[in-house]
C-alpha cells in the first residue's frame, strides 16, 4: 500500500485541475453524486465489480484510497449509504455488466455519457482530473441517468495500474493535449511504456480508439502504435481514419477544431 501510494505521488499530472467557479448545482453534485460513482480502486480487482453495490473494500477492511481522501463513498459503508447507493436513480447501484470500457481524459464527458446510454450492458469507467469537466458530466447524468458510469476524478494511470490482465474491452483516448514543444513530448499520454500497460489490461481483440486534430501528435502516436507488437491498426484505406464510425460521437475538443482536420484511429489489441 505504501509503495502504491509512493508510486502514485511520483507520477506528475500535467494540465489544469480546476477552471472557472462552479455553479451551486455542480458543487452539490460533486458533493453528493460523485462519491456514489467513484470506484474504490483495488489492485487486481475485476473492474466489473466497480459496477456493483456496495462498492468493494479491501479484504481486511483496509480502505483503498487512490483519490487521496477526496470524493469517495463512505467507508465502511453505512446502512444508509448502502440503501442510497442501491436506489440512486442516477446510478451507483448494481448494474448487469458484460464488459468494461475506459475513457482517459473524458473532458466534459459527452462521449462517455453517449457510450453509456447506447451500451447499457457495458460499464464505462471514466478518468478526468479536471473538476469542471467532471461537474459537467455529473449534470448530464442527473438530467439523463446512466447507471453504468463510474467516474475517477484523478489520473487514469492509477486505474490502469490497478487493473488485472485482459480486463478491458475498449479504451478511448480522445483529443488529448498535444504538448507541441519537443521538451514536453514526454507528457503525451500514449508513450511506448503506456502502450505496454494497455496491452496488459486490454483483452485480445479489444479496441483502442485515438482521436486528434493535431497532425504531429497523430504521426507520433501512429509511429508508436505501429512499432508496438501487440497493436494492429485497423485502417485499410484513408477513409477509415478520416471518418468517424457511427458509434463515435464528437467531443468538445474535436468541435473546437483547435489544430486541424481530425483523425480517428482504431487499433486492435491482437
Ligand atoms: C484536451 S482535453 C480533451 C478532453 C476530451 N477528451 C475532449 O475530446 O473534449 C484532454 C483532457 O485529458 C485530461 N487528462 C490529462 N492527463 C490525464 C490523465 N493522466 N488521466 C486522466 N485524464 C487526463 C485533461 O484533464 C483534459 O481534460
Amino acid at each position: 500500500m505504501r509503495a502504491e501510494y509512493a508510486e502514485r505521488h511520483r507520477r506528475k499530472l500535467y494540465g489544469r485541475r480546476k477552471g472557472p467557479a462552479l455553479s451551486a448545482r455542480q458543487e452539490h453534485l460533486l458533493a453528493t453524486l460523485l462519491p456514489k460513482l467513484t470506484p474504490q480502486l483495488q489492485q487486481g480487482l475485476d473492474p466489473k465489480h466497480y459496477f456493483q453495490s456496495p462498492p468493494p473494500c479491501g479484504e481486511a477492511g483496509e480502505r483503498s484510497d487512490p483519490g487521496g481522501g477526496r470524493s469517495l463513498a463512505p467507508f465502511p459503508p453505512t446502512r444508509n449509504s448502502l440503501r442510497e447507493l442501491s436506489t440512486s436513480p442516477q446510478g451507483g447501484g448494481d448494474v448487469e455488466i458484460d464488459d468494461v470500457w475506459l475513457e482517459i481524459g473524458f473532458g466534459a464527458g459527452e462521449h462517455l455519457h453517449w457510450q453509456a446510454l447506447n451500451h447499457p450492458r457495458v460499464g464505462l469507467l471514466g478518468a478526468e482530473p479536471f473538476v469542471n469537466g467532471v461537474a459537467k458530466l455529473l449534470t448530464k447524468i442527473e438530467d439523463e441517468p446512466a447507471p453504468n458510469i463510474r467516474i475517477y476524478m484523478e489520473d487514469a494511470r492509477d486505474i490502469i495500474a490497478a487493473l488485472p490482465e485482459a480486463s478491458l474491452g475498449r479504451v478511448f483516448v480522445l483529443f488529448p493535449d498535444p504538448w507541441p514543444k519537443l521538451r514536453h513530448h514526454k507528457r503525451r499520454f500514449l508513450q511506448t511504456e503506456m502502450l505496454d500497460q494497455l496491452a496488459r489490461v486490454m483483452k485480445p481483440g479489444a479496441e483502442l480508439r485515438f482521436g486528434s486534430d493535431d497532425a504531429p501528435l497523430v504521426e507520433y502516436t501512429l509511429e508508436r502504435l505501429m512499432a508496438h507488437p501487440t497493436f494492429a491498426w485497423t485502417a485499410t484505406r484513408a477513409s477509415d481514419w478520416r471518418q468517424r464510425t457511427p458509434d463515435w460521437p464528437q467531443t468538445r475538443y474535436e468541435a473546437k477544431q483547435l489544430h486541424g482536420i481530425p483523425a480517428f484511429l482504431r487499433f486492435i489489441r491482437v
